[in-house]
């Protein structure tokens, strides 16, 4: 069957969402709120079992990242230290002919509903001069609404595990490197939303901050910085610097994304070009994903040096520092050529952040030599690696992925098309499917229930008795549920050699084996772990 293309294939994933009850459109009824997107029963369980995922990969299965779940609403001196009140905009401009809003480095792409929609620049001799939209969601606190109570929805999660940085390091007895993942919220008044759920309002974050030595500490302690040249290897080095950090978690969030069922294929690495980068950045990473409307971003992989926990000690007086025992001895037995050296290169990083953040130039020298000193004792400011992904924007990559059109036999073994959504088993909404093969026959019924029962404490279960089997299954390849179990007479012991076998339908291959049911639990836990 013909691939579908682009818009075409959109427009048919669109309309799979909303007929399966995997995406809504928010507050439907009233006519929908743009850029607001609500999750149905499946889009509910496949966005759970993605940030599960990811949260047990983060945090569970690792000793070296804990979690964080902060508030949605915060101080706004954060948004103030963090850069976003001054420069979190997107330059924007409205379209005379139809009135419409866009951001200004999207005009071209986006079409005025009044002029022809083959028309290549559709707002081209009609716009409004370019102004700045700070894209953050502004309310108050408390009853009075005045500047004094102004906040605002976070833009992102990441600003709330600077802020804790401390009580957490404190708290959870770990040591540099180390990180803080969070799952959360975040909110964007986006010019713009578009492309479904890509560009959303509201949209949830799974972002790691990962704390790492100044790379003048590495080479304190262990004498060389590992290059970032060197091959990657998912097998972390105490002479790891920044970028030996940074292509360590680019390659784990791919390695993460092939393991929930995006092929390699699918992705690209998009590696920023020293004046694409923010000024703190010292690299940044993207991984794309193959939209049928473009390949777009997913995550972004930024290494942020020391620049937001320094603004926070900044902004709020209080130190965001570290003390290493491990630096301060090998400091201690380091020759003096190698202490000017290393204190040179500190000096020189801190004093280019303090002046760049508008410190006058004496100020900044006297801190930065400060900070020298006190890097001397085993004292500084962690550097960053951040991996920052959004959910929404996987669920709609996996939900791509997985869209398929082919051809299955019906009840009379003719080929009829199927839509199918190939959800790798770890993360589909439903596991397995348990069919009665017929409704009308009291011990079929009682027996799949039975079965049910066997498996719903392990992984989720749809029963379904109603309408023909073909019919059943083919519900079930449109919800991505990637195995069907069905309870026929066989099952009660009409081949007496089958008593207590079921039939277990794989959703790619369609093949059916015959399996007793007491190996049902721990064969389908082994393919859905
Ligand atoms: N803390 C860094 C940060 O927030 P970002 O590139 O602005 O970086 C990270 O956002 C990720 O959050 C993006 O790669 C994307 O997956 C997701 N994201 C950002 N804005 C979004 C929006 N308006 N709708 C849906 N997802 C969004």
């Amino acid at each position: 069957m013909a691939e579908p293309k682009g818009n075409e294939l959109m427009d048919k994933i669109v309309s799979l969402c909303k007929r399966r009850g995997f995406i809504f459109q928010s507050s439907e009824i009233y006519g929908g709120i743009n850029g607001f997107w609500d999750y149905g029963p499946l889009g509910a369980e496949l966005k759970r079992n993605v940030k599960e995922l990811w949260w047990r990969r983060m945090t569970q299965q690792r000793d070296d990242i804990v979690g964080l779940e902060a508030t949605i609403i915060m101080h706004p001196q954060i948004w103030k230290a963090s850069g976003h009140v001054d420069t979190f905009n997107d330059p924007m401009l409205d379209c005379k002919t139809c009135q419409g809003r866009f951001r200004a480095d999207q005009i071209d792409e986006i079409p005025c509903p009044l002029k022809p929609s083959n028309s290549v620049s559709q707002c081209t001799g009609a716009k409004t001069p370019v102004r700045n939209f700070n894209l953050m969601f502004k309310t108050n606190v408390g009853p009075i609404e005045s500047a004094d109570n102004l906040a605002y929805l976070r833009p992102e999660t990441a600003q709330a595990i600077f802020v804790q940085f401390k009580n957490v390091l404190e708290t959870s007895r770990q040591k540099v490197p180390f990180g803080i993942a969070q799952v959360g919220k975040a909110f964007r008044n986006e010019v713009t939303p578009r492309n479904y759920t890509f560009r959303s309002r509201e949209f949830e974050q799974m972002e790691l901050e990962f704390f790492i030595r100044p790379d003048e500490a590495v080479e304190a302690i262990g004498g060389i910085v590992a290059s970032g040249s060197q091959p990657s290897t998912l097998n972390p080095q105490p002479n790891w610097g920044w970028e030996a950090w940074h292509k360590y978690w680019v390659e784990a969030r791919i390695r993460f994304y092939e393991n929930i069922g995006l092929p390699r294929a699918t992705l690209e690495e998009y590696w920023q070009k020293p004046e694409e980068l923010a000024h703190y950045a010292k690299a940044c990473v993207d991984i794309l994903f193959k939209f049928p409307f473009g390949t777009q971003e997913l995550e972004g992989i930024a290494a942020r040096s020391d620049f937001d926990l320094s603004q926070h000690q900044r902004f709020s007086g209080k130190s965001m520092g570290v003390f290493d025992e491990e630096l301060k001895a090998a400091w201690a037995k380091l020759d003096e050529t190698k202490k000017t050296e290393l204190s040179q290169r500190y000096f020189e990083a801190r004093f280019k952040y303090l002046t760049k953040m508008g410190e006058p130039a004496d100020k900044a020298e006297k801190q930065a030599r400060e900070d020298v000193a006190g890097l001397a004792k085993g004292n500084y400011i962690p550097h960053v690696i951040e991996p920052s992904a959004g959910v929404d924007r996987l669920i709609l990559a996996l939900i791509c992925n997985a869209y398929a059109e082919d051809q299955a036999p019906d009840e009379k073994g003719k080929l009829e098309s199927r839509v199918v959504m190939r959800f790798h088993p770890r993360i589909a909404p439903i596991k397995v499917a348990v069919f009665p093969l017929l409704k009308n026959r009291p011990e079929l019924l009682n027996k799949a229930k039975e079965v049910r029962d066997l498996l719903r404490p392990h992984m989720t279960v749809f029963y379904d008795e109603a309408g023909a089997i073909g019919r059943r299954y083919r519900r079930q390849d449109e919800a991505g549920t990637p195995f069907g179990v069905t309870i026929d007479f066989d099952t009660l012991g009409e081949k007496p050699e089958l008593l207590n076998t079921v039939t277990l339908r794989d959703r790619d291959s369609m093949k059916q084996d015959r399996i007793k049911i007491d190996e049902l639990v721990p064969l389908l836990l082994e393919k859905i772990r």
